[in-house]
């Protein structure tokens, strides 16, 4: 099923490799882990984290790597010569993408209004930035940042940007943790981020928190991953996984310990929830002595997270889209790109004057539920199905190096253990709905 000689290609399996990172490492990372943790008992949160990651998320990814690598296409075409036919499956994995992508850039949209702001020494209050509507130019920015990575292709867009933006949040985020761990608050922060509460751990929601915080964290479930398989040629796929997920917690756990050694040595609150970010960190930072200087920096290092991850959402639909319907990358861009803007132009406005809500909730929290959260599973369980159970066994083998007990072991993870868990957790999360 090798159809086309010209696909385009990662230029080494580092580049590969550092590309996934810059999917995986995003606002969840940053932003969305520390608070987690420090709302899920700690220190004891790593354990169910590390299950999620290793036992669902790192068999989820080597999956979707699998079946990009082996077909060499992307979701839809790929669970076409899967099945033997043209399903809704694919059209479903790519449009939750989409629609994930369409409120990530409003956020991604604020994290780079707050990065100028911290730059030019002027930092504005979350409401009234959002109560204007300033963050209609942002999001406009924002999304031609990642329309322009990804228009450029996958070697000179998609890899370019990763190898030049994770490396300096690499050392953006190393420099703010020693920074932080040398004021005044670091050890409370510290033990407020990892002490254990190991009671927690007999409550199920610190565990479906940890399963989907895992999945996101990741980009696993979403095609983000398959898709960037199918442009990888040779190369042990069970190492580079375990490299990135390693990487991805890596990055997760140090951000934690950048995060609330500040807000304690500023003696703010931590519990401020998903506020943590846009309200409690500013604060922070200018109350502080260098704090624009560390305002920006933290600021942009999100940005480059969110960046990469973004450009990965958008890749999913428009490689769909050039194989599919043979559209040339250039106009596959432009096209899902203006449909995802005019998408998340909703969500842009709901936390403007506008204040745009359906059913009483803002549209981003709407489309965080729906998509982020739901979708991603639903999105996940299709994969999971498509790949573990239609695939032939053998295909499977060929690509993760043999058939042995490891690999079997794999292969019950994903046909039963990790489907289970999804499914877990999209009931948990479906019964959180009036919550
Ligand atoms: N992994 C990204 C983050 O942690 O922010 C978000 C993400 C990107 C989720 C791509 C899913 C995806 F397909």
């Amino acid at each position: 099923m090798t159809e086309d000689m010209g696909r385009e290609r990662w230029s080494s399996t580092l580049g590969f490799i550092i590309a996934s990172i810059g999917s995986a490492v995003g606002i969840g990372n940053i932003w969305r882990f520390p608070y987690i943790v420090g709302a899920n008992g700690g220190g004891a949160f790593l354990i169910p984290y590390l299950i999620s990651v290793f036992l669902f998320g790192l068999p989820l990814m080597l999956l979707e790597f699998t079946i990009g690598r082996s077909t060499k296409t992307s979701v839809i075409t790929a669970f076409q010569s899967i099945l033997g036919r043209s399903s809704l499956a694919g059209l479903a994995v790519v449009a939750i993408a989409g629609l994930v992508l369409s409120y990530y850039l409003v956020i991604t949209s604020w994290v780079l209004a707050y990065a100028l702001f911290f730059a030019l020494n002027s930092p504005v209050d979350f409401h009234v930035f959002t109560g204007s509507y300033f963050p209609l130019i942002f999001f406009f920015f924002a999304g031609m940042a990642v329309f322009l990575t990804v228009r450029s292709g996958v070697r000179e867009g998609i890899e370019m940007i990763s190898r030049v933006l994770i490396p300096v949040l690499v050392v953006i985020l190393i420099a703010l943790v020693a920074f932080a761990l040398t004021q005044t608050g670091a050890a409370a922060g510290i033990e407020f981020y990892l002490s254990p509460d190991y009671s927690k751990l007999t409550d199920p929601g610190v565990w479906t928190a940890a399963f989907g915080q895992a999945f996101f964290s990741l980009s696993v479930g979403m095609g983000v991953m398959l898709t960037y398989g199918s442009y990888l040629e040779g190369g042990a796929l069970f190492r580079n996984a375990s490299i990135i997920v390693v990487a991805d917690m890596l990055i997760a756990i140090l951000a934690g310990l950048a995060i609330f050694p500040l807000v304690f040595t500023a003696g703010l609150d931590p519990a401020t929830g998903v506020n943590l970010t846009f309200i409690t960190l500013p604060a922070v930072f200018v109350d502080m002595r260098f704090g624009m200087i560390l305002g920006a920096l933290f600021f942009a290092m999100l940005f480059a997270a969110a960046l990469t991850s973004a450009v990965s959402m958008l890749e999913v639909p428009v490689a769909a889209m050039m194989d599919s319907r043979g559209y040339s990358r250039k106009r596959a861009t432009l096209l899902v790109f203006g449909v995802i803007m005019l998408i998340g132009l909703p969500s842009a406005l709901s936390y403007t004057a506008l204040d745009l809500r359906l059913l009483g909730i803002r549209f981003l929290d709407l489309g965080d539920y729906l998509f982020g959260t739901i979708g991603l599973i639903v999105a996940g369980l299709i994969i999971c199905i498509v790949g573990g159970w239609y695939m032939d066994r053998n295909r499977i083998c060929d690509e993760i190096g043999g058939c042995g007990w490891q690999q079997k072991i794999y292969i019950v993870l994903i046909r039963y253990v990790v489907p289970a868990i999804l499914l877990i957790t999209l009931i948990a999360n479906l019964f959180q709905v009036g919550g």
